[in-house]
């Protein structure tokens, strides 16, 4: 395997600290490890290595995505492994962790070892799958979680629904710690959401829309802190929209609760104003929320209530999407441009580069216990180049998802992944495109 030596680059390594004036660093790979991190001005002898000119780009650990729908096996006509396994390295992902809900869902080994297989085949990045927590997806008998997470399982998750039963939901947590493996809520009252598509608020009044409360995520988060309190199980909060709910995480956290948080870049980014114009790219479950709520997740990322961002990439076909607002299935693409969307908090001051990269990267490595988001020599070599100031249109057309449900479709974007190696080998090059699978 080659040698890989990265220079002239702004590196930023979380896990140490470290953020690297441009050209004062110099990383060597080497059968799939970094094997030298030089940060003392020193160079790295270039024989026998390919050089990777890092000039313009911060070079980071690869990034981790802990929540995506990557639709295999069953849906594969919205996406499959090979196509969101090529939009996360495209997007600087080198590590997803795949949501259950996939037809059959992912409730028993067989299905894990499924998508394992197909992945190691198929992704050029590395798919980690997510459990369901409870048969089918129906909140009401438990999954085997041991034999799971010995099939490969990471972590559980009835996301898309959610466990409506506080007793199934208690005993999942239970058996969760025997498993010693996170539990992942997808909170929300379904009675109180009702037909809800939207939030409810001025924006639902106006476009004559059947809203969501924010009370119906707020009810379920309450609950499941309760009952994260009860069994001391580890509970992770998905997709995390309202600032009711931001405040009941940060005093669970404050209590000592093993309770953590993740937010998508469009619940950072757009508000419920963005669905005037009815575009069913901006359905999604949990709805967007007014500008208070974004508010109130910026501060919550910065302060560290909420450790991650994730994407919660959902893809749909666009006869699915092309259909009446309250016709159109939840959920909108989100791997491609989670960087370029994201940097917003970045260039606002709300997180600096470093700060940035770890909520993309070493805290999600932290919190499915995974290897990476480090740097370090000694580390998985799983490393993005992000140029931050590049701009581009974003195609979802051209782009490497199968689907193309996405409200920043012909929009101009600033920042992006210009590089991704995945376990020591140049997997995408954005010249170049996807070098190998
Ligand atoms: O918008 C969403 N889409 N939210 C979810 O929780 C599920 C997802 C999907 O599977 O499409």
């Amino acid at each position: 395997m080659s040698k890989i030596l990265i220079r002239n680059g702004r590196f930023l390594d979380p896990s140490t600290d470290t953020d690297l004036p441009p050209g004062a660093g110099e990383l060597l790979i080497e059968n799939g490890r970094v094997v030298a991190f030089e940060t003392g001005g020193n160079p790295i002898p270039e024989e026998g290595t390919e050089i990777l000119d890092a000039e313009g780009a911060w070079v980071v650990p690869g990034l981790i995505d802990v929540h995506a729908h990557l639709r295999e096996p069953g849906q594969e006509y919205k996406e499959d492994l090979a196509s969101g396994g090529t939009a996360a390295v495209a997007g600087g992902f080198t590590q997803v962790a795949c949501m259950a809900n996939t037809a059959p869902v992912n409730d028993d080994p067989s299905v894990t070892k499924y998508i394992l297989d197909r992945a190691e085949k198929e992704s050029p990045a590395k798919i980690r799958p997510i459990a369901a927590a409870t048969q089918g997806l129906l909140g009401e008998v438990m999954t085997e979680m041991v034999a799971l997470k010995e099939a490969g399982a990471i972590a559980f998750s009835d996301d898309g629904a959610t466990i409506s039963d506080a007793a199934v939901m208690r005993r999942v947590l239970e058996y969760s710690r025997m498993a010693d493996a996170i539990v992942i809520v997808h909170a929300e009252d379904c009675a109180l959401r009702g037909a809800g598509v939207v939030n409810e608020g001025t924006v639902s009044t106006k476009l004559g829309l059947p809203g969501n409360p924010a009370a119906a995520e707020e009810i379920m988060v309450a609950r499941d802190i309760r009952l994260a309190a009860l069994t001391g199980a580890k509970l992770h909060i998905a997709h995390v929209s309202t600032a009711g709910a931001v405040h009941m995480i940060r005093k669970a956290r404050e209590a000592g609760l093993l309770v953590t948080a993740e937010v998508t870049p469009h619940h950072l980014t757009l508000t419920d104003e963005d669905t005037m114009g009815f575009d069913t790219s901006t359905r999604v479950a949990p709805p967007l929320r007014r500008q208070t709520d974004v508010d109130a997740l910026r501060r919550a990322l910065a302060d560290g209530t909420i450790d991650v961002i994730a994407t919660d990439h959902a893809p749909h076909a666009s006869y699915e999407k092309e259909v009446e607002f309250t016709e159109a299935p939840p959920g909108m693409l989100g791997l491609e441009t989670a960087v370029a969307v994201c940097l917003d908090l970045v260039r606002d001051g709300t997180l600096t580069p470093i700060e940035f990269i770890r909520r993309l990267s070493t805290n999600a490595a932290g919190l499915l216990s995974l290897e990476g988001g480090s740097l370090k020599v000694g580390s998985v070599a799983d490393v993005a180049l992000i140029e931050p100031n590049q701009e581009w249109n974003y195609d979802p057309a051209r782009g490497f998802s199968k689907s193309r449900n996405s409200p920043w479709a012909g929009q101009s974007l600033t920042g992006r992944v210009t590089a991704t190696i995945v376990d020591g080998r140049l997997i995408y090059d954005h010249e170049r495109g996807v070098l190998i699978r």
